[in-house]
């Protein structure tokens, strides 16, 4: 059995899904998260069109089914008629996580005014944390690195495996434990 943690990452374009153009977002999730992990993982990719319906389906069937502890999506979260995985997120969480949203807008304003018209957001479904990053490939790097000291922590607190990372690319922080005790129950 492949003992790897499993990570979903969806990538939410119509032109990407239909062959028009490669999937970018996907890949920059992907290097990124194996810059930053150190645990042993594995991609669960997906790439779907621009429709709730399509993309709550696959948060869905990544979370129950796939059982991934972390969904990291790219694109859709701006203000076009079209953009809709912020809702389809929140249809399928129990809680929302708006601080994630927060973080990355304000980095992301240092280097790029048009930042706030993204609507990204993070929820929690079941043991899953769900993260949505913009669908420019050079926003995924920077979102991901503000956010992702905070989410092995995150997904301790919701039941889902220790996950590690790489101290001099990204400092998982968990309060109360210093970093080299290694994996705690506690909080
Ligand atoms: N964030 C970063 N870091 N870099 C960017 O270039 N682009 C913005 C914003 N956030 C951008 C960014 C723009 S122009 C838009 S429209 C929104 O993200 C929404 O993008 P999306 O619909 O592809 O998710």
């Amino acid at each position: 059995m492949n003992q790897d943690i499993p990570i979903g990452v969806v990538t939410i374009s119509d032109r990407a899904s239909a062959g028009i153009y490669e999937d970018r977002g996907g890949p920059a999730i992907i290097a990124e998260l194996r810059r930053i992990l150190t645990s042993p993982w594995r991609a669960e990719t997906r790439v779907v069109a621009d429709e709730r319906p399509l993309i709550a389906a696959t948060l869905t069937e990544l979370a129950d089914r796939q059982r991934c502890p972390l969904i990291v999506t790219t694109g859709g979260t701006g203000p076009a008629l079209r953009d809709v995985t912020p809702e389809a997120t929140e249809s399928v969480c129990e809680k929302m996580m708006p601080g994630f949203g927060e973080l990355m807008r304000s980095i992301s304003l240092k280097s790029v005014p048009t930042a706030i018209l993204s609507r990204q957001t993070a929820g929690i479904r079941g043991q899953s944390l769900i993260v949505n990053l913009p669908g420019k490939p050079s926003a995924v790097a920077e979102c991901l690195a503000a956010v992702f000291p905070a989410i092995p922590y995150c997904i301790d607190l919701i039941g889902g495996p220790y996950l590690e990372t790489d101290p001099a690319v990204c400092a998982a922080f968990r309060p109360h434990q210093s970093f080299e005790s290694g994996p705690s129950k506690g909080v």
